[in-house]
């Protein structure tokens, strides 16, 4: 075959066809969705040129990713034409790149420093990941925000024991970006994410989710249901805090107050609680606390001690008890 010609050739094609997505963008595209035109319009003249020719120059790549599930799927049983091309399924046809490797548009790259946009790299996973827990990527935090599948998923090897992420667990994967959540969970009450027996999709789907902040359920108290079932009710006496949503008392992520208190007792009741006559306002006004008692020679309110208003009040999340009115039984 005469490859200086059909290089040529090829050359001749793809820059007719960038100029041609240019032309046919000018001002109807922004300037960055001509460009992704332009450089998809110049691998859609690639061929695909099979696994073996894409090894001879990325052995090294391809020892790791002999490891992965894709690998193994995709060469032991692929269901599809597709899977069978192996590389060439997520990085496109490659006859291209494979004759002129400096020019980054000829190939769909996953890393930073390659720049292909990202809606094309997550175009190529979701060609055989659309649906199921992606359903709502599209439109999603996460998608908005620019990031690709590739962010959390290293297909090319296997550093975690699933999901080929990007880190060698959930927690780390997510760590990368949201540090502040994570430091949360080494507040002095925690659950036992960082333990290892939690992870953030316990709670969260990355992927996307009709619930804000990409919640797994449809409001975050069925998210605290699915392990704290004893809470669901329906009680006999309400308390409506907790029904509206746990947060209204807890810190998912962590809370340097007991049992991922938002605020300490008495103060977290009195938040809601406090007539400025008679109870529970005046069982428990700042001069009367233990501190305070010992600073300024006031009176501390044997009250204040231990579980505070929940002394009386045990039921906090709602009674089932006929006289539970009041939450005290
Ligand atoms: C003639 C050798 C050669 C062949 C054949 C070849 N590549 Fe490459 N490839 C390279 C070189 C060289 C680079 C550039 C590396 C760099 O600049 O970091 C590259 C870069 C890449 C990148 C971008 C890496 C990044 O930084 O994100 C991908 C993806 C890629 N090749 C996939 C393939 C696939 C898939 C095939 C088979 C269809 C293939 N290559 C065939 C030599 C080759
Ligand atoms: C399931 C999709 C998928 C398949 C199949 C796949 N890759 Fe990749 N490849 C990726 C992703 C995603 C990245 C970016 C990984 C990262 O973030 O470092 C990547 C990165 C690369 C890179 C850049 C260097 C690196 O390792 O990060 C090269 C080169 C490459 N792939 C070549 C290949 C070759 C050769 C094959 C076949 C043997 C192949 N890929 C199969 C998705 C795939
Ligand atoms: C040609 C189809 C195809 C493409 C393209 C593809 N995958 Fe897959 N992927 C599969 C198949 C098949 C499996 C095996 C499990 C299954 O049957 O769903 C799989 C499994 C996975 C898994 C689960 C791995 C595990 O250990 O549980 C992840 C994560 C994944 N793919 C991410 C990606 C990402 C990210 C991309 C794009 C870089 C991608 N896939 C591109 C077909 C594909
Ligand atoms: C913000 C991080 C993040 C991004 C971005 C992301 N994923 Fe995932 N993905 C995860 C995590 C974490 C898991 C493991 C979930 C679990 O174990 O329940 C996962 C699991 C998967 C799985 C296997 C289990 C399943 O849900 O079927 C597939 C397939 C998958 N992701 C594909 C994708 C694709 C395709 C994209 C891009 C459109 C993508 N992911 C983007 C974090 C991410
Ligand atoms: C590559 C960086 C990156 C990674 C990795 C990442 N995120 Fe994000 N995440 C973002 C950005 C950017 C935003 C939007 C800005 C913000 O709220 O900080 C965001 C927002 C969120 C939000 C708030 C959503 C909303 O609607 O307000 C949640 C929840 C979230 N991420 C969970 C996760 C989880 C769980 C993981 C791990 C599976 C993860 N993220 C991994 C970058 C990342
Ligand atoms: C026990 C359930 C649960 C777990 C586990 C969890 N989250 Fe959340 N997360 C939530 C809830 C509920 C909210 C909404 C909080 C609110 O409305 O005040 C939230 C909010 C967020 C937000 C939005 C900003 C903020 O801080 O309010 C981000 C980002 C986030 N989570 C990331 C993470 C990451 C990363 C992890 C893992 C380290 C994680 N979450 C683990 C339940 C959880
Ligand atoms: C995946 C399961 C799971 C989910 C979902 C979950 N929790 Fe938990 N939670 C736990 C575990 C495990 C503990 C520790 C129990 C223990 O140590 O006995 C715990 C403990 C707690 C505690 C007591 C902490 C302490 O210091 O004793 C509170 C409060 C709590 N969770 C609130 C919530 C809220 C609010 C939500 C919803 C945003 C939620 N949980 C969702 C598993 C979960
Ligand atoms: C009105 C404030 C408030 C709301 C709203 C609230 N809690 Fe609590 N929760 C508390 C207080 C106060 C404690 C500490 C109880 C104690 O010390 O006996 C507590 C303790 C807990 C505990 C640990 C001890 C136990 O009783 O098991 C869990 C788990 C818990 N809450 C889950 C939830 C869940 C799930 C929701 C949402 C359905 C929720 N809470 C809503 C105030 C609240
Ligand atoms: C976020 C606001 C909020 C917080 C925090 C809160 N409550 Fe409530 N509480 C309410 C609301 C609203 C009602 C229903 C009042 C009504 O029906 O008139 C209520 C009802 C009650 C009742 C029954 C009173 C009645 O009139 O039926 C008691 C007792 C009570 N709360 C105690 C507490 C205690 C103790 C705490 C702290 C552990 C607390 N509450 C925290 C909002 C709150
Ligand atoms: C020594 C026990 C005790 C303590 C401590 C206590 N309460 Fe009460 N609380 C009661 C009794 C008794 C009632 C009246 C019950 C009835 O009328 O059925 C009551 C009634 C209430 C009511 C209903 C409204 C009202 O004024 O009748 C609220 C709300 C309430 N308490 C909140 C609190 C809060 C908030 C705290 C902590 C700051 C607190 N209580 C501490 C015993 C206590």
């Amino acid at each position: 075959m005469d490859t200086k010609h059909s290089t040529q050739a090829g050359w001749r094609h793809i820059a007719l066809m960038a100029i041609g997505a240019v032309l046919a963008c000018m001002g109807l595209c922004t300037p960055a969705a001509a460009q992704t035109t332009a450089l998809a319009s110049a691998r859609s003249a690639a061929v695909t040129i099979g696994e073996k020719a894409c090894i001879g120059c990325h052995g090294q790549e391809n020892t790791h990713f002999t490891e992965t599930l894709h690998a193994k799927a995709f060469r032991a049983n692929p269901r599809n034409e597709r899977e069978r091309l192996v590389c060439e399924s997520c990085h496109g046809p490659g006859s291209l790149h494979a004759k002129n490797t400096k020019d980054k548009s000829l190939t769909i790259g996953f890393t930073k420093n390659w720049g292909t946009p990202v809606e094309q790299q997550n175009e190529s996973c979701l060609g055989c990941h659309q649906g199921g827990n992606r359903l709502h990527w599209p439109g999603s935090t996460h998608a908005g925000n620019q990031l690709g599948c590739a962010d959390c998923h290293n297909p090319m090897q296997k550093v975690s024991t699933n999901s080929l992420l990007a880190r060698s667990t959930i927690n780390e994967t997510c760590a990368r970006c949201h540090q502040q959540q994570r430091a949360e969970f080494n507040k002095r009450s925690h659950m036992p994410l960082p333990e290892g027996k939690m992870s953030c999709v316990d709670c969260h789907n990355p992927h996307g989710s009709v619930t804000k902040p990409l919640l797994k359920a449809d409001s975050t108290n069925t998210v605290c249901y699915a392990c704290h079932a004893e809470k669901r009710g329906p009680m006999l006496w309400e308390h409506a805090p907790v029904r509206e949503s746990c947060t209204n008392c807890h810190s998912p992520h962590g809370s340097n107050h007991d049992k991922l208190l938002v605020a300490s007792r008495p103060q977290l009741c009195q938040q809601c609680h406090s007539p400025s006559v008679g109870h529970p306002g005046q069982f428990y006004r700042g001069d009367q606390t233990a501190a305070a008692g010992q600073v300024l020679g006031g009176v501390t309110s044997q009250r204040v001690v231990g579980r505070s208003c929940q002394n009386c009040h045990s039921q906090i999340h709602g009674s089932n008890h006929p006289a539970g009115a009041r939450f005290q039984r």
